[in-house]
């Protein structure tokens, strides 16, 4: 019996839908897209288990931040981010562990306590 599917995905990224339905959104030009959408297509994933990555609105997480979304890094999952307000989204992906093209040399610009960098 097979009881499992295949997926592209090189990391999994849950990021509370709460949070950013409180921002009213709170990334993208307008600061009306919710996190996991802009950073989606900030990083031009296709949709699914297709993607080269994960990201995932999931419920509350129990952290709830004011003015920032709680995330969790799959990979690094000892350690959740609180992503605030507007942030720089290649910060973000960054951080996350969601450039390999240019991690971890340009990573290493974009973010200072990069722990791969
Ligand atoms: S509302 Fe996002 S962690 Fe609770």
């Amino acid at each position: 019996m097979k009881a499992s599917v295949r997926s592209s995905w090189s990391n999994a990224v849950l990021v509370c839908a709460k949070c950013s339905k409180k921002l009213e959104g709170g990334f993208g030009p307008r600061g009306k897209t919710p996190l996991a959408k802009a950073l989606r297509k900030h990083l031009g994933l296709k949709k699914g288990r297709k993607g080269a990555a994960g990201i995932v609105e999931v419920k509350c997480l129990g952290v709830c931040p004011r003015g920032a979304v709680t995330v969790v890094n799959g990979s690094a999952s000892r350690e959740w981010l609180l992503v605030p307000e507007g942030a720089d989204l290649d910060v973000v992906a960054g951080e996350l562990g969601l450039l390999p093209d240019r991690h971890p040399d340009e990573c290493r610009d974009l973010v200072p306590n990069c722990a791969s960098a």
